[in-house]
């Protein structure tokens, strides 16, 4: 017999069976006859004996036995039946109506107790009452058995979450390790890089230095040579010399750009600030820059206030950085080209700025021509250079306490400009005059 036969929430009469058990065949016949009546399904059994046997066989949802019985009386059965399945409701039919035979029934287990002589009414009521009993424990088995389901498949759940997270836990590690010897693998990339990076600034620095000196030795000799010191020399051989004298020049700038690369990357770059007049530097490096703006017939034009405060500067490094702002408009500039240097305060920096008519620079390469060693394609011509100068100047002028800034259009021109401290920043923050920054 299945556990649970019934539906939860309809438990229909003949579904149910009910085992009648009485010797006096007349009771036990109308015993059935009520049950029957109510759509229940009847066994019977004239004793205990043949009842145990009867429910063994078949089973039964509910038993209705005789109290007095010869051999297995109704308690004995009672006891027997609930041995074998103890939530069985068992209504006890007596003739004696007296309270100790009713309380030894149902000491032993029984349900209910109907006494002779019953009208149909007192059976149908306990069978009823027991047929909710029979509901409601079906109903409960099925709410544990629903929960045990539910809770089996938490423990599942869990269990396969733990799985899972273990399983994640430990791939996690494994990534984290991979992470880890990957970091180290790049750590000891850097430190190599820094290591070559440093032998690379150091060996600037030195071949720099060794290569001053020859190249100062043969300018010497050149110029003696020019003097005439040994001997008279032709025309063309003066040219000669003269075309040298500039190469030497300009290798000795190739050289000292190299060596300014090499402090600034060592972080040896050190600056005097003191006051320094713009207007004299500007005309400094217009002087210098004289013979070619001549040569290339280009229009210089200067625009500066007499009232412009002295700027708080390092002299050498802004002529530096002026001189290679405007040499590269001389040196992009096309014949005939123009050019406008102005300077004015601002709060406590005085501005300069250097603007020319030369091929301008694409908005994609104004990010970068700060960067070393970029060159950019602004003309068709081979125009000489490392694509140093704007990336020293940039840092000569941090190292100042000021900036560089550019706008510029392609086929119109291009505008630099220069912010550097004014002697009233020098006074507003009052520090000595002279100051050596490392
Ligand atoms: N006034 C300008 N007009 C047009 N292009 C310019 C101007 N100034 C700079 N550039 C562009 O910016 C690039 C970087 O300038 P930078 O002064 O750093 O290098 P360079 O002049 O090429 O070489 P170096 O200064 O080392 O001799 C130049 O190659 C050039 O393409
Ligand atoms: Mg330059």
């Amino acid at each position: 017999m299945a556990p649970y036969p019934y539906n939860n929430l309809e438990l229909k009469p003949e579904n149910v069976t009910i085992l009648v058990v009485d010797d006096d065949p007349s009771i036990r016949h109308l015993l059935k006859a009520i049950v029957e009546q109510q759509g229940n399904k009847v066994l019977d059994a004239g004793s205990g004996k043949e009842a145990l046997e009867i429910f063994d066989k078949n089973g039964a949802d509910i038993v209705m036995t005789d109290l007095l019985m010869p051999e297995m009386d109704g308690i004995r059965l009672t006891q027997n039946l609930l041995e074998r399945k103890p939530q069985l409701p068992i209504i006890v039919i007596t003739g004696f109506a007296d309270k100790e035979v009713a309380v030894n029934a149902l000491r032993a287990g029984a349900y209910d107790i109907v006494e002779k002589p019953f009208e149909p009414e007192d059976v149908i009521l306990p069978i009823t009452r027991a047929m909710g009993k029979i509901r409601l424990e079906t109903l409960l088995a099925q709410n544990i058995e629903e929960l045990k389901s539910a809770q089996i498949a938490l423990e599942t759940a869990k269990n396969s979450l733990a799985e899972q997270v273990s399983k994640k836990t430990s791939e996690l590690m494994q990534t984290n390790q991979e992470l880890e010897r990957r970091l180290k693998e790049v750590e000891s990339a850097i430190s190599q890089l820094k290591e070559f990076d440093r032998r690379k600034t150091e060996f600037i620095a030195m071949a720099s230095h060794e290569l001053r000196t020859p190249l100062a030795i043969m300018k010497t000799a050149i110029s003696n040579l020019m003097a005439g010191i040994k001997g008279p020399l032709s025309p063309p051989q003066i040219t000669a010399l003269q075309v040298i004298d500039l190469d030497i020049d300009r290798f000795t700038t190739t050289i000292n750009e190299l060596l300014n690369l090499s402090k600034i990357e060592s972080g040896q770059l050190t600056v005097y600030l003191e006051p320094a007049n713009l207007p004299i530097i500007i005309s400094h490096i217009l002087q210098t820059l004289h013979e070619e703006i001549e040569k290339k017939k280009l229009q210089v034009d200067t625009k500066i206030p007499e009232n412009l405060p002295p700027a708080f500067c390092d002299r050498d490094k802004t002529e530096h950085i002026l001189l290679n702002i405007v040499g590269n408009a001389v040196k992009y500039l096309q014949e005939g080209g123009r050019m406008l240097i102005t300077a004015s305060p601002k709060d406590e920096f005085v501005e300069m700025s250097i603007a020319d008519n030369g091929p301008g620079i694409a908005p994609d390469q104004l990010a970068i021509i700060f960067d070393k060693f970029k060159k950019i394609a602004t003309t068709s011509k081979k125009i000489d250079g490392l694509g140093l100068g704007l990336a020293i100047a940039k840092e000569f002028a941090n190292v100042q306490g000021g900036t560089i800034a550019v706008t510029s259009e392609v086929g119109k021109g291009s505008t630099f400009t220069v912010t550097l401290p004014s002697i009233l920043r020098e006074k507003a923050t009052s520090t000595v005059p002279l100051k050596k920054i490392a």
